[in-house]
């Protein structure tokens, strides 16, 4: 029989990366496009299956609005695990992330696992992917401009296009050095964010 081991996990990251969504990815298999900033924190659990295990994760997604920021101890504190989110589409999301990594490096748990996350990889994909379409041989030039908007991003039925700020190297090479776990997720999509939470409990040992 499997054991069933309790695992209390913290999501942190700027304000709009996508923590609360990542969750409700992972726990409900649902996305909402307008989903509204979290207040406080939520609590949410899922069960993780592993080959040999069973984990339950105790879910505290706080909020990443700058006013929330003195909350986060309460969270992290007696936390096994972290997730720390950035936007790979916004650049200071990362320089926060690391600020995060710091703060729990000094006070969290010394064991804590933790693992950086660069969200909304859906946003990233190659133009002629993520809107679905092929050029037109006469009009390839004009393709782009004509849905450009000032912010960078391109309208299309697939949503809009932005341009990644975040090399994914760069990143990973950042967390390599740190010794955290690394992916890329999209919540919106589902990609990558299973993988997230199987990693974590693969590095939860095992009591
Ligand atoms: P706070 O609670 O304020 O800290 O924000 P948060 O980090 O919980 O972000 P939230 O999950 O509320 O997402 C912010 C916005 O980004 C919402 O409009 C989401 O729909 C959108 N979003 C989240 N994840 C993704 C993603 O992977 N891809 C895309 N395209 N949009 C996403
Ligand atoms: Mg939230």
């Amino acid at each position: 029989a499997s054991k069933s081991v309790q695992v209390k996990l913290v999501l942190l990251g700027e304000a709009a990366v996508g923590k609360s969504s990542v969750v409700l990815r992972f726990v409900t298999n649902e996305f909402q496009s307008n989903k509204e900033p979290t207040i406080g924190a939520a609590f949410l659990t899922q069960k993780c299956r592993l080959e040999d295990r069973v984990l339950r994760y105790e879910i505290w997604d706080t909020a990443g609005q700058e006013r929330f920021h003195s909350l986060a101890p309460m969270y992290y504190r007696n936390a096994q695990a972290a997730v720390v989110i950035y936007d790979v589409t916004k650049a200071s999301s990362l320089d926060k992330a690391k600020s995060w990594v710091k703060e729990l490096q000094r006070q969290a748990h010394p064991n804590i696992v933790i693992a950086l996350v660069g969200n909304k990889i859906d946003l990233v994909r190659p133009l002629s992917l993520s809107l679905g379409f092929t050029p037109h041989p006469d009009s390839e030039e004009e393709a782009d401009d004509a849905t450009a908007t000032p912010d960078g991003t391109t309208s299309g039925d697939a949503g809009p296009v932005c341009l990644r700020q975040v090399p994914r190297e760069e990143a990973q090479a950042y967390a390599a050095e740190t010794g955290l776990l690394f992916s890329e997720t999209s919540a919106k999509t589902g990609e990558g964010i299973v993988e997230v939470f199987t990693a974590i409990a693969k590095k939860i040992p095992i009591e």
